[in-house]
C-alpha cells in the first residue's frame, strides 16, 4: 500500500514537519469554507487502495477541527482509501468524559463514536484520561509525549526543584515525572467552580524554598496553573516556576495574569500550534515520534 499523508487546518506546521520526516509532501486536497459557514473539502489526487493518515488536532476551535477531520475521513473513503488513520495529536472534548451533572452529555464518548464511525484507527497522544481509549470501537494508539518532556526538563534541572500536580488528578503523571527526574513530588488540592474558575484548597508535600516544576497533561485557560502557583508562592516556594504540560492551549484571556507571575518558562509540545509572547516557551515537536509510529503502523500490512 501507498502511504499518503494529509493535513487538516489545526496544525500545519506539525504536519508537513512529520512528512518531512517520511520523506513525502502532504496530499493535494482543498479544505476551505463556503460563504454560509460551511466546510468544503476535497481530495485532489488518487488515493485508490493507499494507507491514508490524517493529522489533524481536535484543539480549538474544537468543534471546526473535528468537522474536518470528519469531512475529510469521508472523503478519503468515498475516493477509495485502502486504509484510514486519523493522527489527532490533541484530543478535544476528552474532558467531558463523565457527567458530572445529570444534564449533561459524555462528550468524549460522543466524539469518539463520530470518529469510529469513519475512521479505522486512531493516534494520539496524551488523552486526558487513558480510560477513553475504552469509549472507541477502533484500534487507538495512545503515545506519551511525558519521556520527551521530561528528557527536555533535565536541560532546566537544579538541585532544589520538586515536582508539582496541580491538581489530584494529575497525581500519577507528577510521579511519573518524579521517577524520570529523581524527584520529590508534592500535590495541590485543586476545585473547580467552572470552565474559568478554580481555587487551591490545600499544598500537601514539602515545597518551601524548594523551586517547582508544574506538570500537568494540559493548559486550557492557564487557572490551574496560575492558582497552583499562587498557592506555592503562599507557602514559600521559590519564585523559580518551569510548567511542563503536553498540551499548550492558552484559550481565554489569562495572558496578563500569567505574564505577572514568576514562571520562568512553559514546556510543551506542539500538538496544536503553540501559543506565543505570554511566557517564553520552549517547544518540544511531536514530529519524530508520530512519523516513527506512521512508519510502524505502515508496516503492520
Ligand atoms: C484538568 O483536570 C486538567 O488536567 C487540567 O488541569 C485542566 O484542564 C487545565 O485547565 P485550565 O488551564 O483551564 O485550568
Amino acid at each position: 500500500m501507498i502511504l499518503t499523508l494529509f493535513a487538516g487546518r489545526g496544525n500545519h506546521p506539525l504536519a508537513h514537519a512529520v512528512a518531512a520526516r517520511l520523506g513525502i509532501t502532504p496530499g493535494r486536497c482543498v479544505l476551505e469554507y463556503f460563504p454560509d459557514g460551511e466546510i468544503h473539502t476535497e481530495i485532489q489526487q488518487e488515493i485508490q487502495g493507499h494507507d491514508v493518515y490524517l493529522i489533524q488536532p481536535t484543539g480549538p476551535p474544537a468543534a471546526d477541527h473535528l468537522l474536518q477531520l470528519l469531512l475529510l475521513a469521508d472523503a478519503c473513503l468515498r475516493a477509495g482509501a485502502g486504509r484510514l488513520t486519523g493522527v489527532i495529536p490533541y484530543f478535544g472534548y476528552a474532558r467531558q468524559d463523565r457527567r458530572t451533572h445529570g444534564g449533561e452529555p459524555v462528550g468524549a464518548r460522543l466524539m469518539a463514536d463520530l470518529l469510529s464511525s469513519r475512521l479505522q484507527r486512531i493516534v494520539t497522544v496524551d488523552l486526558h484520561n487513558p480510560a477513553i481509549e475504552g469509549f472507541f470501537t477502533i484500534p487507538l494508539e495512545h503515545l506519551s509525549a511525558v519521556p520527551l518532556l521530561a528528557e527536555a526538563l533535565r536541560a532546566e534541572r537544579a538541585a532544589d526543584q520538586v515536582i508539582v500536580a496541580p491538581d489530584l488528578g494529575a497525581a500519577k503523571l507528577a510521579r511519573q515525572y518524579g521517577e524520570y527526574l529523581n524527584l520529590p513530588v508534592a500535590y495541590v488540592d485543586k476545585v473547580r467552580h467552572s470552565g474559568h474558575e478554580v481555587s487551591v484548597r490545600s499544598v500537601i508535600g514539602e515545597i518551601e524554598g524548594r523551586s517547582p516544576i508544574l506538570v500537568d497533561d494540559m493548559i486550557s485557560t492557564g487557572g490551574t496553573i496560575i492558582s497552583a502557583t499562587e498557592a506555592l508562592l503562599e507557602k514559600g516556594c521559590r519564585p523559580q516556576i518551569i510548567v511542563a504540560a503536553s498540551h499548550t492551549l492558552l484559550a481565554g484571556s489569562v495572558g496578563p495574569r500569567l505574564s505577572g507571575l514568576p514562571v520562568r518558562k512553559i514546556l510543551s509540545t506542539d500538538s496544536v500550534p503553540p501559543p506565543c509572547g505570554l511566557v517564553p516557551m520552549k517547544i518540544v515537536s511531536l514530529d519524530q515520534m508520530l512519523a516513527a509510529t506512521i512508519i510502524r503502523l505502515h508496516g503492520e500490512d
